[in-house]
């Protein structure tokens, strides 16, 4: 997750990421009191959200532009900046919560990631988490390839996007048992006249390092145009989301 994050721009016109992780909270079982950690807890919204519902918390994040956000915002609560895929604690929590988070992460990662996790909670522990699913923004990247391939360059979709299917058996080869799975469309508006350009912009960097700086716009340009017949609409720019939802626990590893 090697990301170099507009956090104040992340934080002011990407509200709706935090916004939704709202709903996501509410699959936590465990009672108030409980120690909860927010895993990649980027600018810290969830983190206070889990407070406020009367749980223990500490969130943990590799971007420490994002982390900054987070402290200045949320003075009282402890924050820990380390990788998700290679990280312990001090001591066990019950909960491990996760939103748009796990996409990021590689594939190959994933397994070090999981075990990170389960190491991290206590025996039973709930681990509940959301992000993108299989078929996530399909629209976009498949404008985006076709604006690459115009100019005489690939496109990778630079994400992780699983099936429920490929998640839950990652899962269960980590030792966690799968008690919730749902993925689901979501439609999701996105802010201003250019909110399309700008989420390419925010989200959208690593297939733009093979390409010249000159260059760059006009591919953000014309998938924008491609985009328009199906993701804008009255005058308001949607992203195709899908979401991949998940309540596992931490099993006893026989
Ligand atoms: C997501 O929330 O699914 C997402 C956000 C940014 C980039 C890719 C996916």
């Amino acid at each position: 997750m090697n990301i170099q994050w507009d956090a104040e721009k992340y934080t002011s016109d990407f509200s709706f990421v935090h916004k939704y992780g709202n709903s996501v909270t509410e699959l936590i079982e465990a009672p108030e009191g409980s120690r909860v950690l927010d895993l990649g807890c980027g600018n810290g919204v969830l983190t206070g959200a889990l407070k406020d519902q009367g749980f223990q918390v500490i969130g943990l994040d590799d971007s420490k532009d994002l982390l900054s956000v987070a402290e200045k915002y949320f003075p009282d609560l402890e924050f820990i900046h380390a990788d998700a895929t290679d990280f312990s604690l001090r001591e066990q929590v019950d909960v491990v919560f996760s939103n748009v988070v796990f996409h990021w992460i590689d594939r190959e990662k994933q397994p070090d990631m999981l075990r990170c996790v389960y190491k991290a909670l206590k025996e039973n522990g709930e681990f509940v988490f959301e992000f993108g699913g299989q078929g996530n923004n399909r629209l976009i990247h498949e404008a985006l390839a076709k604006a690459f391939a115009e100019q005489g360059y690939s496109y990778q979709v630079p994400f992780y996007f699983p099936s429920i299917g490929e998640y839950a058996s990652l899962l269960e080869q980590a030792d966690f048992e799968v008690r919730y799975a749902v993925l689901f469309d979501r439609m999701t508006e996105l802010m201003g006249e250019d909110g399309m350009k700008d989420w390419i912009r925010m989200f959208i960097s690593t297939p733009f390092y093979a390409v010249p700086e000159t260059q760059r716009e006009a591919i953000r340009n014309r998938a924008v145009e491609l985009l328009k017949k199906d993701l804008y609409r009255d005058g308001k720019w949607y992203a195709d989301y899908v979401r991949l939802r998940m309540r596992a626990i931490k099993g006893d590893g026989k």
